[in-house]
């Protein structure tokens, strides 16, 4: 876990300026919340309790109320991920079009070994989610935000050499 120590705090700087800016968008600064969580783990890979109470403490939240929200939300990390984080969806379709096959080649090539672990290297996290949206081409894959579709067991390595 991320020592209170080493945090950097976000909203300092240009990151606060940004995060005022938004904030008169919004009619509360409670309505910011999903916008200043997305700005967190954009500069720390992830989510911790620390960066919670930052959060919480600049939009006059309470720690607790944010957690609730980084809980609720599976895009928001509650631990640090590998560089490129990569999401399989395994519901019923592209399961059925060989997507249990494309998440155990994923876990043998980026090294991970297990959904939810990270890979030694650091350059990889993989999990399971549910369908994206994109039924039509199984299997879609994300890695970190780039949407990939139609993968296979046998493209994954190609794949993951891309990304490392
Ligand atoms: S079921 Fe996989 S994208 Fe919809």
């Amino acid at each position: 876990m991320e020592q209170t120590t080493e945090y950097t705090r976000v909203f300092v700087g240009d990151t606060r300026k940004a995060l005022d800016e938004i904030l008169t968008r919004y009619p509360t600064k409670r309505a910011a919340l999903l916008a200043a969580l997305w700005m967190v783990q954009e500069r720390h890979g992830w989510i911790s309790d620390v960066a919670m109470a930052e959060t919480a403490g600049v939009l006059e939240l309470t720690p607790a109320y944010v957690k609730g929200v980084v809980t609720f939300y599976t895009m928001y990390h509650q631990h640090p991920v590998g560089k490129t984080f990569v999401q399989v969806c395994t519901t019923t379709p592209c399961n059925l079009c060989g997507a249990e096959g494309v998440v155990d080649a994923l876990l043998e090539h980026t090294g991970c070994g297990e959904l939810g672990a990270t890979s030694r290297d650091g350059k990889f996290t993989v999990i399971e989610v549910e369908c994206l949206g994109a039924c039509g081409f199984a299997t879609p894959v994300m890695m970190n935000d780039d949407f990939v579709e139609d993968v296979t067991a046998e493209k994954v390595p190609d794949l993951v050499k891309r990304y490392s």
